[in-house]
């Protein structure tokens, strides 16, 4: 088991948008978080990741249990290390080059030489198609190649699990593809993933699994292909019957 949580609970004011999240996640899954807008998707990640601190909850990885509520920032650097976050919206460095997007955290953030670094992240926009665009600005992208440099910069983390926040539904259609194929390349190579999303093709074809999600709840995980082919929960069939309505 690379990741275990138990029990993660938020509260926002008077919403609880959390009411007892339970998540499991071998090495090399592929896990897509569907469900309604507001059902607590973001706030699941941003919990698992530190960026919203939970009421309460247990964390697990690598056989450490960390309180999601109590963790201290040593505790939190630590799982941050093992981690890493993919956002809707990229959240580059609109003032950095491709290449030092991708070396900052590694220069900084895990103190490694520069010449290792800009290795590491040739290395990893490689893989993400971006290799030829080092010395660009992100004004200079389109969003597709934006947000491949954002996953490129994830991965040269040397992460053991990353998460994604909706990463194509800032696109325009026509670069949605290279976006997810980048995606489906890394989940084919066995990095594990946890990614919310709208897209039905990446939930069905390349997710391993989908943890459905409503009122704050888990309503059904399963394997992606019986989710969508025998759903057993009803609001999981109202669900994708209102998909297929779209
Ligand atoms: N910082 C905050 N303060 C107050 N309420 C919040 C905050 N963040 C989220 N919420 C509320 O928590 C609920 C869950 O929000 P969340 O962003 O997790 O939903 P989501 O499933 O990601 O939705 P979407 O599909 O629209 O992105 C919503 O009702 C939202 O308004
Ligand atoms: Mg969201």
């Amino acid at each position: 088991m690379i990741l275990s949580a138990h029990n993660i609970r938020k509260r926002f004011a008077d919403l609880d948008v959390l009411k007892g999240i339970d998540l499991e996640m071998q090495q090399g899954d592929v896990v897509a978080i569907l469900g309604p807008s507001g059902s607590g998707k973001t706030t699941l990640l941003r919990c698992l990741n530190f960026l919203e601190r939970a009421d309460e909850g247990i964390l697990t990885m690598d056989g450490a249990d960390i309180d999601l509520h109590r963790a201290t920032h040593r505790e939190i650097v630590r799982v941050r290390r093992k981690t890493a976050f993919v956002f809707q919206n990229y959240n580059l460095f609109q003032n950095k080059t491709v290449l030092q997007n991708v070396t900052l955290g590694l220069t900084v953030g895990a103190r490694m030489r520069r010449d290792e670094a800009e290795a590491t992240a040739l290395e990893m926009l490689r893989k993400v198609g971006m290799a030829d665009r080092l010395k660009h600005y992100p004004s200079q992208l389109s969003g597709g190649q934006q947000q491949r440099v954002a996953i490129a910069r994830a991965l040269a983390t040397k992460p053991e699990i990353i998460y994604f926040d909706e990463p194509t539904s800032a696109l325009d259609p026509e670069l949605i593809g290279e976006v997810l194929s980048v995606m489906r390349d890394l989940a084919v190579e066995g990095m594990t993933m946890l990614v919310v999303t709208h897209e039905m093709d990446f939930a069905r074809n390349v997710s391993s699994s989908i943890l459905f999600m409503d009122g704050g709840e888990v309503i059904e995980r399963a394997p992606s292909r019986q989710f969508f082919e025998q759903p057993r929960e009803a609001r999981s069939q109202e669900f994708i019957r209102s998909i297929l309505q779209r």
